[in-house]
C-alpha cells in the first residue's frame, strides 16, 4: 500500500516535569530552532499546570499543543480529574490516552482507555493512544496478539469517522524510559501490522491516512533509521524531549530520512 505523504509527526511527552519557568526555556529553545510546520508537525505534551502557558507561548507558532490524560466524565465530583472539555479550554488539540505508565501505575485497563477515547472524540480532541507489548509477551512471541487485542479492546465500536481522528502509539513497554529501542526491523514490522488492522476494519484510504508514532527511548541517533522504516509517521518522545537540542534533533532527523525516502 502506498501512503500518501505526510509530515513527520513528533510529539514530546513531558510527563511529571517542568514547572512553568522551566516549560517557558525549553519551549523558547524548541522555537529557536524548530523545522517549520510544513516540513515536521510537533506537539507539546506537558504536564496539566503548565498547558495554559505553554499555549500563549506556542500561539501563531504552528506547533501543537496536547494533555498526557484525561477523564471520561465531562464534569462532576472527580477529585484531581481533567475533562477534555477542559484541555480543550487550555488549547489542547490532542491527548494522550493509554499510556503504559497510565495502565501499569495507575491500574487503567482497556475499558478505561476505551472510555477515554471516546471522551476524547467527544471533546472534539484528537487521542493518541498507545499500545504495546511487555518483553515477556514479545518473548512468549505474543507482540502481535498483544497489539490486536488492544486495538480491538481500546478501540472498539468506533466509526471509521471517529478512527480518521485517532492517532496510534506503538510503544513496546520493554522499550520505554529504558534506553532500549526496538529495532527499525521490529518496530516496522509492529506498524505495519497494526496499519493492516487499521485496513482490515476500516478501509485502504483510512488505513493510508492513519498516524502510527514509534516511542520507546527515541532520540536523535536512532530516530533516522527508524523513520526510515515507511510505516512509521513519527514519534512519541519522552526522555529526549526535555531538551530542545535532542527534541529538535529527532525532528530533523526524520526530516532527513523522510526527504531520503518517502
Ligand atoms: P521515552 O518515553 O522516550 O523516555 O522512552 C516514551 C514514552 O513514554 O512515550
Amino acid at each position: 500500500m502506498t501512503a500518501p505523504r505526510r509530515r513527520p509527526f513528533i510529539a514530546g511527552n513531558w510527563k511529571m516535569h517542568m514547572t512553568v519557568p522551566e516549560a517557558r526555556a525549553l519551549v523558547a529553545g524548541i522555537l529557536e530552532s524548530a523545522p517549520r510546520p510544513d516540513e515536521a508537525e510537533l506537539l507539546l505534551i506537558p504536564p496539566f499546570t503548565a498547558l495554559t502557558e505553554v499555549a500563549k507561548l506556542l500561539q501563531g507558532t504552528g506547533v501543537g499543543l496536547g494533555g498526557q490524560d484525561l477523564f471520561w466524565e465531562e464534569r462532576g465530583a472527580f477529585t484531581g480529574e481533567v475533562s477534555g472539555a477542559m484541555l480543550r479550554d487550555a488549547g489542547c488539540s490532542h491527548v494522550l490516552v493509554g499510556h503504559s505508565e497510565r495502565r501499569r501505575l495507575f491500574g487503567e485497563d482497556e475499558d478505561t482507555v476505551l472510555k477515554k477515547t471516546r471522551a476524547a472524540l467527544k471533546a472534539g480532541l484528537r487521542p493518541i493512544v498507545c499500545i504495546g507489548e511487555t518483553l515477556e509477551e514479545r518473548r512468549a512471541g505474543g507482540t502481535i496478539p498483544r497489539l490486536d487485542h488492544q486495538f480491538d479492546a481500546d478501540l472498539g465500536g468506533f466509526t471509521a469517522e471517529e478512527m480518521a481522528s485517532v492517532i496510534l502509539a506503538y510503544e513496546p513497554v520493554w522499550a520505554i524510559g529504558t534506553g532500549l529501542t526496538a529495532t527499525p526491523a521490529q518496530a516496522g514490522e509492529a506498524h505495519a501490522h497494526i496499519r493492516r488492522r487499521f485496513e482490515e476494519k476500516y478501509g485502504n484510504a483510512l488505513a493510508a491516512c492513519a498516524i502510527i508514532l514509534y516511542g520507546g527511548s527515541v532520540k536523535p541517533a536512532n530516530s533516522y533509521e527508524l523513520y526510515r522504516e515507511k510505516n512509521i509517521d513519527g514519534f512519541l518522545v519522552g526522555g529526549a524531549s526535555l531538551e530542545a537540542d535532542s527534541f529538535i534533533g529527532i525532528a530533523r532527523e526524520a526530516l532527513r530520512a523522510d526527504r531520503e525516502v518517502k
